[in-house]
């Protein structure tokens, strides 16, 4: 007789709001999912776990065990449906015959403890179930149609997580009947207690922790709270164009070639940031084959570069930009460069900060063919 798992991934993280199922979402560089899955594995708990995943996302697990590794717990691959409820029921229908019992775990709480993990199973043993809750720490309020308020007794709340863990041949009829009745609930404890009439809770001392990351801000708060990026950028001088050093016209007979303004200082910073938010680098967001960019400010760029760090919940704490260039002399120009890219970043002008170098005539800077620039970028969380 064994032990499995039932890992429920194929939702669309709608509340979230990450523009990918937010299992996928990568928190200090692993996956939630994979996070989840690793957390039963190590737990050494289980025979075998189904996954749950929407057809849809196929390519995207596949593409995450590339990157992540492929966990050897998961022995069977389920499809996933319109609801929970439809997914579970999709994933207890792949476990094997010897199977009996069965934790089923939303990948979206990869912070699950072997701890709470055993506790459910040993549970599910004894009394036939074995649910993870969490004390309830707000006072919660009914309110009725009318407006009417009733405080409940928050000493007798428990709000109900997973892993809950069954005997399999009980949930299995608890899920089917629940589907030849058209019953509809948001957990499987519900289901089990119409069937069977009972189950058994539990709290444990870490159940705090096994949240469900669900909104944004629980996204947020996990990230670490700080990000690095670097950036580098090198435009050819030559003839008739004007020379834009941090969106200061310089005065110079020749200037930087290329599609905008060829700001390089500007561009090393862009991609200084967009390093920082994980988001590649300016030619994937602004292809210079683009007409719209065709001469445009980059200052312009970098303020809708700047659009995607707000609109992610992060700030820049700093930058530090190096302009390589054997002439002009840009010492007379550095405080006005300073003051337009604090402006643009949103800092104070001590948190920007512009140096000019040469290469005491050394390689392409210093025979005079180009200039090029070098940044570094610190992210904060908004919140920090
Ligand atoms: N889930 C699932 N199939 C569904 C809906 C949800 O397997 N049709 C899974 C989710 O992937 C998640 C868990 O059930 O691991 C808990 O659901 P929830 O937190 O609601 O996740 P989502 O449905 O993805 O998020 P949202 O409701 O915000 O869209
Ligand atoms: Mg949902």
């Amino acid at each position: 007789m064994s032990t499995w798992a039932v890992v429920v991934a194929a939702g669309r993280g709608e509340r979230a709001g990450l523009g990918e199922n937010k299992v996928f979402y990568c928190l200090g560089g692993v996956s939630v999912l994979s996070r989840a899955l690793r957390a039963l594995r190590e737990s050494a708990l289980f025979d075998g776990c189904v996954l749950v995943l929407a057809a849809h996302d196929r390519a995207a697990y596949e593409a995450l065990c590339a990157r992540e590794g492929r966990c050897p717990l998961v022995r069977e691959i389920a499809e996933g449906g319109e609801t929970r409820q439809a997914s579970v029921l999709n994933g207890l229908r792949a476990l094997p015959e010897d199977c009996e019992i069965v934790a089923i775990h939303d990948a979206a709480r990869p912070f699950v403890t072997a701890d709470i993990l055993s506790r459910s199973i040993e549970l599910a043993r004894q009394t036939g179930s074995g649910v993870a809750c969490a004390p309830v720490v707000d006072t919660i309020k009914e309110v009725e149609a009318d407006g009417r308020v009733k405080t409940l007794d928050r000493e007798r709340l428990r709000a109900a997580q997973t892993p809950q863990t069954f005997r399999r041949a009980e949930i299995v009829r608890a899920a089917e009947e629940a589907e030849q009745n058209g019953w509809s609930a948001t957990d499987d404890a519900d289901l089990y207690e119409r069937c069977w009439g009972r189950v058994t809770l539990f709290t444990a001392p870490e159940s705090p922790g096994n949240i469900k990351l669900t909104t944004r801000e629980d996204f947020m708060r996990e990230e670490s709270a700080f990000r690095v990026g670097m950036g580098f950028d090198a435009h050819r001088l030559v003839e008739e164009r004007k020379l834009v050093l941090c969106g200061v016209n310089v005065p110079c007979e020749r200037g930087l070639d290329g599609h905008s303004d060829a700001d390089v200082a500007v561009h090393a910073l862009m991609d200084a940031i967009l390093g920082a938010l994980g988001l590649g680098d300016i030619g994937r967001h602004f292809p210079d084959s683009d007409n719209a960019y065709r001469g445009i400010s980059s200052m312009l760029l970098l303020a809708r570069v700047m659009r995607m760090v707000e609109e992610r919940g992060w700030r820049v704490a700093n930058a530090d930009v190096t302009i390589v260039a054997q002439r002009p002399k840009l010492a007379p120009y550095i405080e006005e460069m300073r003051r337009n890219i604090a402006e643009a970043l949103g800092v104070a002008v001590d948190c920007a900060n512009i140096k000019a170098t040469t290469t005491e005539r050394m390689g392409y800077e210093g025979r005079g063919e180009g200039i090029s620039a070098q940044a570094v970028v610190l992210l904060a969380k908004g919140s920090v």
